[in-house]
């Protein structure tokens, strides 16, 4: 039995006031961080999708408890009893991290520096992402990992860390966090050095843990080998998932919609300032401090929207973004080049070579470049079918597009959506989006 969602052309506004659910990247460190912290941890508005219960699920299997109240079927309460730094227990078989290439990533950190051995393995898809970033800088702190020619599964094999200076030579949260993850556990101070800054969540959350770090816009100092304090914290909704509303309300003539509570950490906000500079109309309300983070409420507009280079820094943090920006691209007067953004590349699928197949399905005048695309617009575009490749964010950024569309657009492959935005249909569904989920 497959999920396909089909999407008919938006002729009535979109509507209303809406919650997404939390934070992706917040919710996997929460539960890794609490699980190595000492005394019990309590997360509220926990995000329950695909990776981040991946991540749950394992941290269960490393003997660490957690209490769970799922008060809504999009944001869940966890009490987690966290065993210290050295309490976790050897794993009974591999750590399944499913599609969730950041717990793949972060965990490697923190298993590297455990008294027992360890193997983290994971989807088709995951296992033909590359590991290497991590297994370089991991092997240069002690780190003993074994993998597949640079993919996984990885086997961990306990060892004693130190901590190093480590020169980034790609833009990735993911590396960053993993080095200091393990230099949680490492002799001396481990600093990394990024060639640009991406998002801090680790950072924020080890100084809330009372971890002796500091950072500043491209570097971060720590030391480990300290206990952890355990957290206490609400998970603000992800940025990444309100994207998808955010460009829809966008682009559907005479739309106007709220979506509250949504993390604005400036290292996450690309998607905002990229919009912004394409003449979109929102504006940010309520701006507050939440679980360590800046949050706000986002009103939205429809807008006339124009090109604008993408490039720089920008790319960085808006990385999950690009690819319903390209769907607001489709709509804009003129030609939306995107570069620096390579990494696409290397995320779930290649996300340049498969967005630009599927939308071309659907008219959209797009071209690619190694490191990015150009989208020509604005595009009347057709009804087609088209396929997430088993990839959320391109399926939701289908589904945008279908509003777009003259007729009835089917996307493929729906059930992946739920992997970072359980509720996605029927959140765009109270709306007043013309979509439904069909069972085939
Ligand atoms: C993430 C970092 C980004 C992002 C991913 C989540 C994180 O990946 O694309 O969805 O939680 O640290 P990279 O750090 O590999 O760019």
């Amino acid at each position: 039995m497959t999920q396909n969602l089909l999407v008919r052309t938006q002729n009535t506004p979109l509507r209303g006031t809406i919650t997404v659910p939390g934070d992706k990247s917040i919710s996997h460190r929460a539960v890794m961080l609490a699980a190595i912290a000492e005394g019990t941890s309590t997360i509220r508005d926990w995000l329950p999708a695909g990776d981040t219960l991946a991540t749950l699920t394992a941290v269960q299997q490393l003997g660490v408890h957690v209490e769970i109240d799922q008060k809504s079927p999009l944001a869940w309460d966890l009490q987690i009893e966290g065993r210290g730094l050295h309490g976790l227990q050897p794993p009974d078989q591999p750590l399944d991290c499913r599609n969730a290439g950041t717990f793949m990533r972060l965990m490697a950190g923190i298993l590297a520096g455990q008294s027992f051995p360890s193997v983290l393995d994971g989807s088709y898809q995951l296992r033909k992402r590359p590991m290497r970033r991590i297994m370089d800088p991991l092997a240069q702190m002690g780190a003993k990992i074994s993998s597949n020619n640079g993919f996984a599964p990885m086997h961990i094999e306990p060892t004693g860390l130190h901590g190093f200076e480590f020169q980034m030579t790609i833009a990735s949260a993911q590396v960053k966090s993993a080095v200091l993850l393990a230099g949680l556990y490492a002799e001396g101070t481990t600093r990394v050095i990024e060639i640009g800054p991406s998002r801090d969540h680790t950072e924020r959350m080890l100084a809330a843990m009372g971890v002796d770090i500091k950072w500043q816009d491209n570097w971060v100092e720590m030391r480990g080998k300290r206990p952890l304090s355990p957290l206490d914290m609400a998970v603000p909704g992800d940025p990444s998932s309100a994207a998808f509303p955010i460009v829809a309300a966008t682009i559907v003539p005479h739309s106007e919609i709220t979506i509250t509570n949504v993390g604005i950490n400036d290292t996450r906000t690309g998607i905002l300032d990229m919009l912004r500079g394409m003449g979109a109309n929102f504006s940010l309300l309520n701006e507050r401090v939440s679980g360590g983070e800046p949050v706000a409420d986002i009103a939205v507009r429809f807008s006339e929207l124009h090109s604008h280079a993408i490039n720089g820094p920008v790319v960085v943090r808006g990385i999950d973004e690009l690819p319903v920006l390209a769907v607001a691209a489709t709509q804009a007067e003129g030609e939306t080049a995107v570069s620096d953004a390579a990494e696409l590349r290397v995320k779930e699928v290649d996300r340049i070579g498969v967005l630009a197949g599927e939308l071309k399905k659907l008219g959209v005048a797009i071209s690619e470049q190694p490191d990015g695309f150009t989208v020509t617009g604005p595009s009347r575009l057709y009804a087609a079918e088209v396929d997430s490749h088993d990839d959320h964010r391109l399926g939701m950024s289908l589904a945008v597009a279908g509003l777009a569309t003259h007729g009835l657009t089917l996307v493929h492959d729906a059930a992946c959506m739920a992997d970072s935005f359980p509720g996605f249909v029927e959140t765009m569904q109270s709306l007043g989006a013309n979509m439904e989920l069909i069972e085939s």
